[in-house]
Parts: structure tokens; C-alpha cells; sequence
């Protein structure tokens, strides 16, 4: 029999905002320089307009899902499912906005393990389809999308974070298993 891996999803509560930021905060840093500009990631804090906006997907548990990732009394990941931001997609489409696993903890069935249980909760929540939106210069992002079942489905965009980052979408139907 397999053993059972050193660490355990769950769903987010109000309590774990600051532990769960830190991580994406963490892995921003350390994952997006050379891409998205020194100056945007040295500056990330985590701001009260943030820590309420977390406390408000928290709370709308039926639309939406924050999960966290523990290894012991360590947070190591976390990540956001909610309606699809873009209003010009059908209301049934929702969107991964976050999936951050720890610099320390990726490549071991973290971010899998989150992935599959956000789209679950998205599936389970009514949507029949989920888009997210990625980082077009990060391969390794890229592929492990590509490695859980998500298409790159043509649509691109970019953000100013203190300079511009081209960003591709992907996307699944949830009609399928995970
Ligand atoms: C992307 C991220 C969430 C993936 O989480 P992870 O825990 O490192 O990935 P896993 O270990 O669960 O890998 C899952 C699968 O993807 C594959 N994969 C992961 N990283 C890969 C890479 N760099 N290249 C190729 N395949 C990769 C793995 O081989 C694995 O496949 P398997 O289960 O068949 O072996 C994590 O690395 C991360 O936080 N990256 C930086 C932040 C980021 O880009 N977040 C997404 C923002 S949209």
C-alpha cells in the first residue's frame, strides 16, 4: 500500500489569510522574477483591501472555493476557484484565480492535489466549464497545465505590474473528470 503524502487539503477559513498570502506572496517572488518587474515584487505586501477580498471568497462558498495545502503546522500552498471574471463568458464557466504551492514544496503532487480539488469544487458548485489565466512566458506553469488536462485556448492578454506581462488563458470542461 502507497503512503499516504506528508500533507492535507482543506477548505480556507477567515484565519488562514495571512499564512495562506504569505505563501502566494512567497512563491511570487521567488517563481515570477525576470518575467513580472523587481520593482512589483519587491513591493508585495499584503494589504487590508486584500486580507477583505479573501474574507469575501471565503464566505461565498456557493459560488466560490479557497483551498490551503498543510505539511504539519506549515501552510505550503494554496488556491482560489470563483466565476469566471470575464463578463463576455456564460455564467456557468468558473475560473482558477490563484494556485500557488511553495517554492520549498513543488514538484511532489502538491499543486496537482489542489488543482483536482478546486475543479472539483467548481464541478460540484454547477459550473460546467473553468478557464485561469497564466503567465505566457513561465514553461513550467505552462506545462503543468498541460500535465492536468488544460488547453491554452487561444486568448491572450496582458497586466501592468510596473511593467507589461503577457498573459495566454487556459481552459477545461468539467464535464469530465479530473
Ligand atoms: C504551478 C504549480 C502550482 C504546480 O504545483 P506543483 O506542486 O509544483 O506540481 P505537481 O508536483 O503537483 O505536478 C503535477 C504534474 O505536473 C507536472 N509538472 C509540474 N511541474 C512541471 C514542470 N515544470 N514541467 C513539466 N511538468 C511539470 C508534474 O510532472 C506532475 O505530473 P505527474 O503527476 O504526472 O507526475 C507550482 O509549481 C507553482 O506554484 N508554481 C509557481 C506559481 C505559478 O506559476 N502558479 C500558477 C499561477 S497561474
Amino acid at each position: 500500500m502507497s503512503r499516504p503524502p506528508p500533507w492535507t487539503v482543506r477548505p480556507a477559513t477567515a484565519d488562514d489569510i495571512e499564512a495562506f498570502e504569505a505563501v502566494r506572496i512567497a512563491t511570487w517572488k521567488a517563481c515570477f522574477r525576470g518575467i513580472v518587474s523587481d520593482e512589483f515584487l519587491d513591493g508585495l505586501t499584503l494589504p487590508p483591501h486584500r486580507i477583505q477580498r479573501c474574507r469575501d471568497v471565503i464566505e461565498d462558498t456557493a459560488g466560490s472555493a479557497v483551498l490551503v495545502a498543510r505539511a504539519g503546522d506549515r501552510f505550503i500552498g494554496m488556491g482560489m476557484a470563483e466565476p469566471a471574471s470575464d463578463a463576455c463568458l456564460e455564467s456557468d464557466v468558473g475560473e482558477i484565480r490563484a494556485l500557488y504551492v511553495h517554492p520549498d514544496w513543488q514538484g511532489r503532487g502538491v499543486g496537482r492535489a489542489l488543482l483536482g480539488a478546486l475543479t472539483k469544487a467548481l464541478r460540484a458548485r454547477g459550473y460546467r466549464a473553468a478557464v485561469l489565466w497564466t503567465l505566457r512566458d513561465l514553461p513550467p506553469t505552462r506545462r503543468f497545465y498541460e500535465a492536468t488536462g488544460w488547453d491554452f485556448d487561444g486568448a491572450e492578454g496582458t497586466h501592468d505590474w510596473h511593467g507589461l506581462v503577457h498573459l495566454v488563458r487556459y481552459a477545461r470542461d468539467l464535464s469530465e473528470p479530473s
